[in-house]
């Protein structure tokens, strides 16, 4: 094999060398989530008064996302194909904007030219002695967006884990930054008792032997809290957190009875604090890839025992679930909320779940509702949507008619609300 060191070394350089061939008008995709290399944004940012709406491509920004903030109009607009806390109020002010889009389709969406890339900043880990570098903690659709770009910046870096699956050869990056910087982390949330009767609620769905999808959040790590008897569970997950090393470590989550890819722990991004980048670096059992492979409803379909578990804001008393709008705002985005409901849906023995708290603002709002907020958009449509789990129990809407429907949902609503829903739905002709 040719010796790419020679050619490797040619291309490093420092962040804001790298950076200066962004040009105005230019499409910038940043690496995702925990993925996202700091450095290089920064020395982007830093070139505001010399740039011209620079389009700026990113779904969960984990950093501070300046080029979001009041001033940079001019020099960036941020198109977040996820709003997340940093985005939010650039979105909602209109000073940035929201694509929807499934996150499996995010990486066909760069290749094939409706959101054509000019350049991608991303980060990787030091290449191994054949010239490959792993995507660390973001595969995604950071692959496809290098495949696609026109320009290829990495930030080479020491503190990344190296994850096994998907990889990607220096001849393929056209510029390195070498910079070791801290992996940024995300703190398991407080989990209170409306989460661990969640937890339970969704655990008692789970038969030993099944492969997992869980979200992000304070629910999805609940339920892992009640897995602790299960055996032999497996992930196929678009993301993991620290949970799930838990039980890995508790000898619950084997992955033996996976009927695609026996024994790996699969996942597209990583999100936890050092305790879970550790255990994923240099592990055989884990395996990394993009995201429209991993969130594929045709690939998840192959799972048997597949359970998905996701959350969502409100949900109507036809089913139809909305986990991404508060009103008209945009608050988070679909993500793979559909592509793990219809992938679970298609599996043998599988199980497709929303579960979320009966109410929001301590209490005060009710998020099982006869109609969804004015402006919301659906993001699980009532065709697609099966069990909806709360504090108060279990609802299986699968193959009920709406009349059915509606009284199971009011039955694991908050019993405040209760009466008031019953009244709705008949006056809606529902019940
Ligand atoms: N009306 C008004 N406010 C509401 C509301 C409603 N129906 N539902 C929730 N809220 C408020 C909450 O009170 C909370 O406000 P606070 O922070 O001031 O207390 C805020 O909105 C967030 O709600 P919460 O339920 O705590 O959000 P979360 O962090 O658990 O995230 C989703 C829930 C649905 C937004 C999140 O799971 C998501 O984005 N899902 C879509 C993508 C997806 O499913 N991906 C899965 C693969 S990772």
């Amino acid at each position: 094999m040719n010796d790419w060191r020679p050619s490797y070394q040619s291309r490093c350089m420092s962040a804001q060398q790298a950076v200066q061939h962004v040009k105005s008008g230019d499409r910038v995709v940043i690496g995702h989530a925990c993925g996202e290399p700091p450095t290089l944004v920064e020395a982007l940012v830093e070139r505001a008064p010399e740039l011209e709406n620079v389009e700026i491509v990113h779904m969960v920004a984990m950093g501070s996302a300046k080029y979001a903030q009041p001033g940079m109009e001019k020099s960036f607009r941020h198109n977040a194909l996820f709003v997340g806390a940093t985005t939010r109020k650039a979105v909602a002010e209109k000073r940035g904007d929201f694509t929807p889009c499934f996150f499996s389709e995010v990486p066909r969406l760069f290749r094939n030219g409706l959101l054509s890339v000019d350049v991608v900043l991303m980060q990787v880990t030091p290449p191994d002695e054949h010239g490959f570098c792993s995507f660390g903690v973001s595969d995604d659709y950071t692959k496809a967006a290098a495949e696609s770009a026109k320009l290829v910046i990495a930030q080479v870096n020491r503190f990344l884990p190296w994850t096994g699956g998907d990889r990607i050869h220096v001849s393929e990056i056209d510029c390195f930054v070498e910079k070791d910087e801290a992996i940024v982390e995300l703190q398991p949330p407080p989990i209170h008792d409306v989460e661990k009767a969640i937890g339970k609620n969704v655990a008692s769905l789970v038969e030993n032997g099944a492969t997992l999808q869980l979200g992000i959040g304070a629910i999805p790590d609940a339920v892992l809290l009640f897995l602790k008897d299960k055996e032999d569970l497996g992930l196929h997950s678009e993301m993991f957190s620290d949970g799930v090393v838990e039980l890995a470590e508790a000898g619950v989550m084997t992955n033996r009875k996976k009927t695609l890819h026996p024994g790996k722990f699969v996942a597209t991004f990583l999100m936890g604090t050092r305790k879970l980048y550790d255990f994923v670096d240099n592990n055989p059992d884990v395996e990394m890839y993009g995201v429209d492979y991993v969130n594929d409803p045709y690939i998840i379909g192959q799972i048997d025992n597949m359970v998905s578990i996701n959350s969502a804001l409100q949900v109507d008393l036809m089913g139809q679930v909305n986990a991404e709008m508060i009103g008209t705002k945009q608050f988070s985005g679909v993500g793979g909320q559909v592509d793990f409901t219809r992938g679970a849906s298609r599996s043998r023995n599988g199980k497709a779940i929303i579960a979320m708290p009966s109410t929001a603002s301590h209490g005060k709002i009710s998020r099982i509702v006869c109609q969804l907020d004015t402006g919301a958009a659906v993001t699980t449509s009532r065709n697609d949507v099966q069990y909806i789990v709360t504090e108060y129990g279990i609802a299986d809407l699968r193959g009920k008619c709406l009349r059915e429907r509606a009284k199971a949902l009011i039955a694991v609503s908050h019993p405040d609300f209760r009466s008031t829903l019953l009244a709705q739905a008949t006056e809606q002709g529902l019940i």
